[in-house]
């Protein structure tokens, strides 16, 4: 069965998808296939084969198994700003439909499937729905990713209570260091290990240069690789 994890964060820009090229290259490392699905990315720049999102490159760049561009990321929209006002530019409202299309056609191809959503949990889709009813259609669980800065308890314990009153389960969450400071780093983990309820899955520390670091050993992998889906 495909082991499919949805990736969310604290904020916008706190590391998900540094935490999800993490986790594809741990899967991969491990001996699995792996993808990564970026259902809807904001911010886009043009090119001669369509609209091309720098989170969707990372992740096909960290997966093991190849596809398409449109099979990592269908709806790409261009203004990097919350996806219902930037479909609402192009004049085209997003169908979670086509979200849900695309991880089909996905879980055919690999064991492991990473999905990365746009901003924070609660993060609209158009006027009526937003990211986080998918996820919960999709019954996927969750690992929260935590940039660690000032306010990122208050943060990721909201996230983590919106999480479970969804009705999901919280696989896990993973410390990304958003700086080389130390700034009260080891106060933060130490107060959401004891706050989580939920695995510490991994901790990436303030890289020099993430896009060409080797993450995989940033990730406890056996603490997701023991548990099935079902077993949630
Ligand atoms: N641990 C780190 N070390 C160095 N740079 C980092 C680290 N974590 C994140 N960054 C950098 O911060 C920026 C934001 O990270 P990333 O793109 O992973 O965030 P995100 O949460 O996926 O953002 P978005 O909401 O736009 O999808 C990137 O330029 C990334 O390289
Ligand atoms: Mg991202």
């Amino acid at each position: 069965m495909t082991k499919r994890f949805f990736i969310t964060g604290t904020d916008t820009d706190i590391g998900k998808t540094l935490a999800a090229c993490a986790l594809l290259q741990a899967v991969n490392r491990a001996g699995w296939t792996s993808v990564g699905y970026k259902p809807v990315a904001a911010g886009c720049r043009p090119s001669p084969d369509g609209p091309r999102n720098d989170d969707a490159l990372a992740l096909a760049a960290s997966a093991s198994v190849t596809v398409a561009y449109r099979q990592v990321n269908p709806v790409a929209l261009l203004a990097p700003t919350s996806p219902h006002i930037a479909s609402r530019d192009e004049g085209r409202s997003i169908d979670p439909l086509v979200l849900y299309q695309g991880l089909r056609e996905l879980e055919r191809l690999a064991q492991w499937i990473i999905v990365e959503g746009a901003g924070g949990w609660l993060t609209p889709l158009g006027d009526d729905v937003s990211f986080d009813q998918w996820v919960v259609a999709e019954q996927l669980p969750v690992i929260l990713v935590v940039g660690m800065k000032l306010g990122c308890i208050n943060h990721a314990l909201l996230t983590a209570l919106a999480i479970r009153q969804a009705g999901l389960p919280l696989a896990g969450w993973i410390a990304n260091d958003l700086s080389s400071e130390p700034h009260r780093r080891a106060d933060y983990l130490a107060t959401l290990r004891q706050r989580m309820g939920a695995p510490l899955l991994g901790e990436i520390p303030w890289l020099t240069e993430p896009a060409r670091a080797d993450l995989a050993g940033y990730i406890h992998l056996p603490l997701l690789s023991g548990q099935s889906v079902k077993e949630y």
